[in-house]
């Protein structure tokens, strides 16, 4: 795997010329000799970098993989929190998993998890996430806010509303939010978000925060209420491009709550909220309810003025949104 620091830097190198740069330039500044710099080349080229070698000029890097390998996403990030380190995997069974065992080791906050694939892809409500190889975004961040675990919901949808702003910067795109968190384009699943937590009674000591984004999937590869990038715009997104702009607007989203609160979060889910002022129906404790979204509560439910007059809270499960 050319993933050491080494192909980092070679890696730095090749980008910042562009044109080529030669061996010795390149044994000079890196400290080594140029049988050594040959290995390197060659797990750079196993890794899909396409460097090519021309006798007298040197090597020039003309073609990256179309992978979410941490040098790629990290190159010129700038980000002060989220994505600071980044672990690619081909294929993990969930990046949950492996960000919450992270997170167990004390890993820092902000790290990412993001896969090609996933095999065991998990949504919220024990359902699986479909995640076709290299066609998505797939990942997970650990984040460890000083907050109650009763405030976990309001996380959550502050990440909704970091992944629309990105989407939206990035596409041109106009993503809503279905209560929860449930990322729509054109009334179906872009994307979706899951939260899990370790946390004491009184105090999270961890989140997990995983996205799964359908990127380039055609509709062969998604569950019917789903859609991609892909289907609804007809031409393929950069996933580097995508995942870059989602991490720094987690970035700016989360260091505004620290410094903010929630409150300006909040606001922004309003307006990008596709459920508040529709006509939903709630299935809860085996009860059905219909009424109309009037509002988030404070710490992230969804409250129904129900058809019976009651308003009612709703913190937990799913929305179906009715035609009015
Ligand atoms: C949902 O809408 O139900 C949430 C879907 C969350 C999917 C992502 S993909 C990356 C991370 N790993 C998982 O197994 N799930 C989340």
């Amino acid at each position: 795997m050319a993933n050491g620091q080494t192909q980092n830097q070679i890696l730095a190198l090749l980008k910042e010329k562009k044109n080529y740069v030669s061996g010795e330039d390149l044994s000079r500044l890196l400290k080594m000799s140029r049988a050594g710099l040959w290995k390197h080349m060659q797990e750079l080229r196993a890794d899909g970098y396409k460097i090519e070698a021309v006798p007298h000029e040197g090597y020039r890097l003309f073609a990256v993989p179309d992978k979410l390998l941490s040098f790629e996403v990290g190159y010129h990030l700038e980000t002060q929190l989220v994505g600071k380190k980044i672990i690619h995997f081909e294929s993990v069974s969930s990046t949950m998993d492996e960000a919450f065992q992270l997170g167990l080791q004390g890993a820092q906050e902000g790290t990412v998890v993001c896969a090609e694939t996933q095999s065991k892809g998990r949504g919220r409500l024990g359902r699986d996430w479909v995640s076709p190889k290299g066609k998505g975004i797939y990942f997970s961040i650990l984040l460890r806010p000083e907050s109650a675990p009763s405030e976990v919901a309001r996380i959550t949808l502050l990440c909704a509303v970091a992944l629309c702003e990105a989407l939206q910067k990035e596409t041109g795109l106009d993503p809503k939010i279905k209560w929860p968190n449930d990322i729509l384009l054109n009334h179906k699943k872009l994307a979706g978000i899951l939260t899990e937590m370790n946390a004491d009674t009184d105090r999270i000591k961890f989140l997990v925060v995983g996205i799964g984004l359908n990127v380039n999937a055609s509709r062969s590869h998604l569950p019917p209420e789903a859609t991609s990038l892909k289907i609804e715009t007809r031409q393929a997104h950069s996933r580097i491009k995508l995942l870059q702009a989602i991490l720094r607007s987690l970035d700016f989203w989360y260091a505004d709550f620290k410094k903010n609160g929630f409150e300006p979060a909040m606001m922004k889910w309003k307006e990008y909220s596709s459920t508040l002022g529709q006509r939903v129906r709630l299935c809860h404790l085996k009860e059905t309810v219909e009424g109309q979204a009037i509002d988030l509560s404070a710490d992230g439910g969804l409250l129904i003025r129900c058809d019976d007059g009651r308003t009612i809270k709703n913190i937990s499960g799913d929305v179906q949104h009715l035609l009015s």
